[in-house]
């Protein structure tokens, strides 16, 4: 019988309404502590979401609780043995009464990014499996896993920070979890485009002033402004993301004359912008 996962026990009881997140890692203190603060930790007491770490050295059926052996045919490291792996999601299974989506952890899965977020965000119960020293045997993988997941081409001691990462991006789309609920809509990666420029007191900071708009109290002017200031962000940092980006005509307009190297000017709201108060 496994034993109990004392650290897990920060979680709160799987939430009815929100998602519940559940860590498969050798290192539940790890994910534990750095979830259990800041917005994550407020929307778990909260009970908006839930987040359980399981401990995959529980379900060794060894003396010396090992999970790891050797691999066949040779070659540096270690590698994590399927019967812990798989014990512990269909232990999982059996107290869920499911048998929820699996992500692995991995440099070879596919990057994450919003898009995978936002559609992650509509299951109620989630699986992160956590792999360590040379990965996971293959055959585990093969009978559990459903989603092969990275947060990018790099690659990292083991699956818990990329689990991390993950946790806090999709728990902040569920409804509740950010105190302002337009925030999650109006920020980088809306429509494609990164976030305008912030600003807050003082009106001048080390001879920089804020831009002069933000101060007039003139809505529209405002959000016209926001607008090309993210289109104009986007060009220059991340103009693979334009290719994407929900443009009005006026907008695709200010982007040609970005592209020509031109400095457009401001020149009144877009009739083409529509009722979201969001164009140009
Ligand atoms: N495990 C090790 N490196 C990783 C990465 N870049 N993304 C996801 N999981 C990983």
């Amino acid at each position: 019988m496994p034993r109990r996962c004392k650290t897990g026990q920060f979680a709160k009881k799987a939430s009815v309404f929100g998602m519940n997140f559940h860590i498969m890692t050798l290192f539940p203190e790890m994910v534990m502590s750095g979830l259990s603060t800041s917005i994550t930790g407020r929307a778990m007491e909260k009970g908006l979401i839930s987040i359980d770490a399981v401990n995959i050295r529980d379900y060794s059926e060894e003396k010396h609780r090992h999970v790891d052996d050797a691999p066949y045919g040779g070659g540096a490291g270690m590698v994590m043995q399927a019967g812990p792996v798989c014990s512990c999601y269909e232990d999982l299974c059996r107290k869920l009464g499911k048998r929820p989506r699996v992500l692995y952890m991995t440099p070879q899965g596919k990057v994450f990014r919003q898009a995978i977020a936002r559609e992650l965000a509509e299951e109620e119960d989630l699986v992160f499996l956590c792999g360590h020293y040379e990965g996971i045997d293959e055959r585990a993988l093969e009978e559990i896993v459903t989603d092969y997941l990275s947060i990018g081409d790099y690659v990292l001691t083991g699956g818990e920070l990329p689990a991390m990462v993950m946790i806090d991006c999709i728990a902040r789309l569920v409804p509740g979890v950010l105190s302002n609920d337009s925030s999650a809509e109006i920020e980088s990666f809306h429509d494609n485009l990164l976030e305008y420029p912030q600003y807050t007191r003082p009106e001048v900071f080390h001879g920089r002033a804020v831009p002069e708009v933000l101060l007039s109290g003139h809505h529209r002017n405002i959000e016209e402004w926001r607008r090309r200031q993210s289109i104009r962000r986007t060009f220059e940092r991340r103009p693979d993301l334009l290719e994407e980006a929900n443009l009005s005509r006026k907008e695709r307009e200010y982007l040609a004359e970005l592209r020509s190297g031109g400095e457009p000017c401001s020149d009144g709201p877009d009739p083409d912008s529509g009722t979201e108060g969001k164009g140009l």
